[in-house]
């Protein structure tokens, strides 16, 4: 690292990362996030299925880190470029690189990604502070008397009635149920139920009511203007520091746990085994989408990063630390869901985004010491939502301070309330706006569909683009004096032929796939 100043600011008064350590921290820190908790163990059950080893888990985690090394890799280490020699925001930084030229559009699109991805992101990030809370106060222990019999009966497909009684019947309160196992066995089942459903029931009650969505939207953003107000080596370097190698612990025990469960070792076939059968186009394109939003690649959020390094810094290796920090979360996330659902043979429920909320209090009530342990998984989500939201927050709050000239604390607050504006729309489409949908989508399943299949894509792709094609090698070599020139080779030409044709695919493969 070039010598810091006191103030850890460059001479042009931007905020600059005082160590490399600070920028790793802050990169993985944005990379991870709601994307690898619940969306990647969600992925990962969805093609491998309640099934066994050799199933689709296996050929999902393979194509999904062969995505990350070639084709994510080399668009990392390029976006870091950009802000790297641009020093500025990503319209900023384009507009260094390329005066005069249309290039900066890739900025801008990049900038109103990152706003829009924040103010539904942040939504699902505030569920994550109810659920730290319920998880204290262990709501979810409740579940015997706000489940009826009858509704658990139901759900398990026995039969009411209140006319037979003899062998087959079972008992609970006033009812009765016609049952065809073992009356005692039923009773076990039915209290399993319960605990199995009622998590779903306070999620559904929780999502349904509007001033709770909008209040813990509003919350989750507040905290993280606080980390952004702090400015680069002040909040964001100071926050990651602490909280990147703490969610780091947190999954490694939690990770211990699910595989001392009975039968939590299987997981390890189920995720790493691959089966050649089991390949779709399906499944490459969903392991490549992930790829992108997990990474955060293609909108400027590591290209702002990036900008906050001193002209000598590396950024080769550094980017590399990256997907690697980002895909050991991922997979760690997938063995303590994945593998508590295996174990317990629970069979998960709604879109993903749920999952989290209502599959985990049951696997951790049935664990010893889940009582707490769930209240540490929850803190972790926070945790990791909140790295992901602050790195957003400053890629538009750094294009307000450099190009138009504001004070960090007037363009972060700015930024944020727009976001929350834009944000409010979002956290009413689980209730008072649910009604309302454009192409069978709520206005939060609009923003998530474009943001992460439309924009992220393009985005990545003109910039693919940009560094293969349109800057020359001095220029990038003046960025990369320490990397080796064979991996240099081998990265220009990902950059120019691989990542955009694969990128390219993703994007015309989803509409063909959707028809
Ligand atoms: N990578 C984040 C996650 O996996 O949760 C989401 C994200 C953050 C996407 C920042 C894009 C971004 F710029």
């Amino acid at each position: 690292m070039n010598a810091p100043e006191q103030n850890g600011c460059d001479d042009a008064g931007r905020g600059q990362f005082k160590s490399r350590l600070g920028f790793v921290l802050a990169a993985a820190g944005s990379a991870v996030g709601l994307g690898n908790l619940w969306r990647f163990p969600y992925l990962t059950y969805k093609y491998g299925g309640a099934g066994e080893e050799g199933g689709g888990a296996g050929t999902f985690v393979l194509v999904y880190l062969l995505c990350i090394a070639l084709v994510c890799l080399p668009l990392i280490l390029a976006e870091i470029l950009v802000g790297k020699r641009g020093r500025r925001n990503p319209v900023g930084s384009f507009n260094a690189i390329r005066p005069g030229t249309r290039w900066n559009i890739v900025g801008y699109m990049g900038i109103a990604t990152g706003f829009l991805i924040l103010s539904y992101y942040a939504v699902v990030a505030g569920w994550s502070i109810e659920y730290t809370y319920k998880s204290v106060i262990n709501e979810f222990a409740g579940f015997e008397t706000a489940i009826s019999d009858s509704e658990a009966a139901q759900a398990l497909g026995a039969k009411l009635t209140s006319e037979r009684r003899g062998i087959g019947e079972a008992r609970a309160g006033d009812s009765v149920w016609v049952v065809d196992g073992n009356p005692e066995e039923f009773k076990a089942k039915l209290i399993a139920k319960k605990a199995e459903l009622y998590p779903q029931h306070l999620f559904s009650q929780f999502v349904a009511n509007p001033v709770k969505q909008v209040g813990y939207f509003l919350a989750f953003m507040v905290l993280t203007v606080i980390l952004v107000l702090g400015g680069v080596a002040g909040g964001i370097e100071r926050g990651n520091k602490i909280m990147m190698p703490l969610l780091l612990l947190m999954l490694v025990v939690l990770a211990i746990r699910v595989l001392t469960l009975d039968g939590g070792g299987r997981i390890i076939g189920y995720l790493f085994k691959p089966s050649i059968s089991t390949l779709s186009w399906d499944l490459v394109l969903g392991a490549m989408g992930q790829a992108f939003f997990s990474l955060s690649v293609g909108m400027g959020a590591l290209l702002t990063y990036g900008s906050y390094l001193g002209p000598k810094d590396r950024i080769d290796t550094s980017s590399a630390a990256i997907p690697a920090i980002d895909s050991s979360v991922a997979l760690l996330a997938s063995i303590v869901v994945c593998g508590a659902i295996i174990s317990f043979g629970l069979a998960m429920t709604g879109s993903g985004t749920g999952n989290v909320f209502t599959a985990i209090p049951v696997i951790f009530q049935s664990i010893p010491g889940g009582r707490w342990l769930v209240v540490l998984f929850y803190l972790l989500v926070t945790i990791a939502a909140l790295t992901s939201t602050i790195s957003l927050l400053e890629v538009v709050a750094s294009y307000m301070i450099d190009e138009r000239k504001m004070k960090r604390t007037e363009a972060v607050l700015i930024s944020a309330a727009a976001i929350s504006a834009v944000g409010i729309l979002c956290a009413l489409s689980f209730n008072l706006l649910a009604g309302y949908t454009l192409f069978n989508m709520t206005f939060f399943d609009l923003l998530d569909y474009l943001c992460s299949n439309i924009l992220l894509p393009v985005g990545g792709i003109l910039i693919a683009v940009f560094v293969g094609w349109v800057m020359r090698h001095d220029e990038k070599r003046q960025e990369l004096a320490c990397m080796n020139p064979i991996v240099y080779r081998i990265w220009n030409v990902l950059l120019k032929f691989l990542a955009p044709a694969a990128i390219l695919a993703v994007l015309v493969g989803q509409f063909i796939f959707r028809a």
